[in-house]
């Protein structure tokens, strides 16, 4: 990502010379350090598949509208398929001096063509070029993500059905809650990437207007044919508006927000990752593929993807911040303030499919320890509330009142240092006449999680039913979930 600098200084003494592209009034060249700010090409460079695309796509409109011969059509089509080549083998010679992807692969075009190279740029302007160029880059990205993130749910619908069965201790402020399910924590996350996948598609869907053919800002007097382009590079119809055309970026910022979010979601799974392997829980193994070593430390196992995973979400959101901040105040239409929108959100998509790929590698190495969960659901009195709901319903108790008496049992077990169905049935009619031994039924973690058919619940048949539902979901579909 590093930009192709030259590390001149200022000055335009020993500067470079006037640009090719749009030179026609100045005499002199930029200073050093002017071309040094303004190009873009150490980065967008990035951008020329997609700027390869829109120009062949306008290339051919143009032709179909009359604007251009087919001939010089065919001639330019194949020299941009010559420089696609080109810059995929890696032998494309980026030029500073050029500024950026737009302005290097015309003048490249030229090069290779000739004169027809010329008659490109009509009825266009480098500002709905760019906006269609990130805009298709965005939506590639959408896509690429989208796919990951149904990889990575179908490796946790897998697990979640594999251990549909496997308590552990379900958790609110950290604290032993309720026993749950191993699947069912799984499934969980299934769920929040099935929205996180929704976002990106919706973003999709409003992002899926095209540009080209706004010109610089105000539209053209070539009657060329937007809905030509639009169709031949997959957008749904051209934009409405040729100012909000080239003024806005509100569609990075969209799927940057959906990045964000997804990011969120899995450090948090990370985190959970990071404490589940922890000696202190010991809920999971994770084999040598997923954990590295201490260099001092013989014993260690370290979980190093999930912390990194858990720490790029900073990063993954900054992106967001920088473009939001970028685009705030800025008057209608294109300022080159824009051209900062690129290099954060490169980053931050880089970022999120590397995250992804790690997860999903994470996920399907990781294993329960069953038994290590299952007495840690044991412990904490997690099953107190079954307790009291046992009071509600085989004893006609008011929940509130039930939820007392159980609080009364929990201390007196507490202070005994035992568990809830270790308590005597003395002890029990001693707490209140109506709790009988025959809550003891109720009280192991197998029961209470057994008993959780609501709706959602996390009984092992839902879990198992609901994993499967997912893994067929999964296995057809190609939209989110
Ligand atoms: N490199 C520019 C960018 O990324 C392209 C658009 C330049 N437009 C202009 N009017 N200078 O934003």
């Amino acid at each position: 990502m590093a930009n192709d600098r030259r590390k001149t200084g200022g000055g335009t003494a020993d500067g470079p010379s006037a640009n090719t592209m749009w030179g026609g009034r100045f005499a002199g060249g930029p200073a050093a350090i002017m071309q040094e700010i303004n190009a873009s090409i150490g980065f967008d460079k990035r951008l020329a598949p997609q700027d390869i695309a829109g120009s062949k796509a306008h290339a051919r409109m143009l032709a179909e509208v009359g604007l251009l011969t087919r001939e010089d059509a065919r001639t330019i089509v194949a020299g941009l398929d010559t420089i696609a080549s080109e810059v995929a083998a890696g032998r494309f010679k980026w030029s500073v001096a050029l500024e950026d992807v737009h302005m290097n692969i015309e003048a490249r075009l030229k090069e290779l063509i000739g004169e027809p190279a010329g008659r490109l740029h009509t009825a266009r302007s480098r500002n709905d070029q760019v906006a269609t160029d990130f805009k298709l880059w965005v939506r590639d990205q959408i896509d690429d993500i989208d796919r990951a993130l149904a990889g990575l749910q179908a490796g946790l619908a897998d697990k979640a059905l594999a251990h549909a069965g496997v308590v552990m201790p379900g958790f609110t402020h950290l604290q032993t809650a309720q026993p749950v399910t191993f699947g069912h924590h799984l499934l969980a996350y299934v769920e929040m990437l099935a929205r996180d996948r929704g976002r990106f598609a919706d973003a999709r869907t409003r992002l899926n207007e095209c540009p080209l053919g706004a010109a610089a800002l105000a539209g053209t007097s070539f009657p060329i044919d937007r809905h030509r382009t639009a169709g031949e590079l997959g957008f749904d119809r051209p934009t409405a508006n040729s100012l909000d055309s080239v003024a806005d970026r509100d569609f990075a910022l969209e799927a940057l927000a959906a990045a964000t979010i997804t990011a969120m979601h899995l450090s948090r799974l990370a985190e959970e990752i990071v404490l589940w392997l922890s000696a202190g829980f010991g809920f999971i193994r994770l084999s040598d593929r997923f954990t590295t070593g201490s260099s001092m430390m013989p014993q260690k196992r370290n979980p190093d993807a999930a912390e990194l995973i858990r720490a790029k979400t900073g990063r993954i959101s900054s992106a967001f911040h920088t473009l939001i901040l970028v685009m705030k105040g800025l008057p209608l239409t294109y300022s080159k303030d824009m051209q900062e929108d690129k290099e954060a959100t490169f980053d931050a998509f880089d970022s999120l499919a590397l995250v992804v790929a790690a997860m999903t590698g994470m996920v399907n190495d990781m294993e329960p320890e069953p038994e290590t969960m299952r007495r840690a659901a044991m412990g904490g009195y997690a099953t107190a509330t079954d307790m009291a709901d046992w009071l509600v319903q085989a004893a006609g108790v008011p929940f509130r009142e039930a939820h007392h008496i159980t609080g009364r049992a929990v201390a007196l077990a507490e202070s005994r240092k035992i568990s809830l169905d270790e308590l005597s049935e003395d002890d029990m009619r001693r707490l209140d006449p109506r709790l009988t031994g025959a809550v003891k039924a109720v009280l192991s973690v197998a029961a209470s999680v057994a008993s959780r058919k609501s709706h959602g619940g996390t009984a092992p048949q839902n879990v198992r039913k609901m994993a499967r539902a997912w893994i067929k979901r999964l296995a057809k579909a190609d939209g989110p979930g």
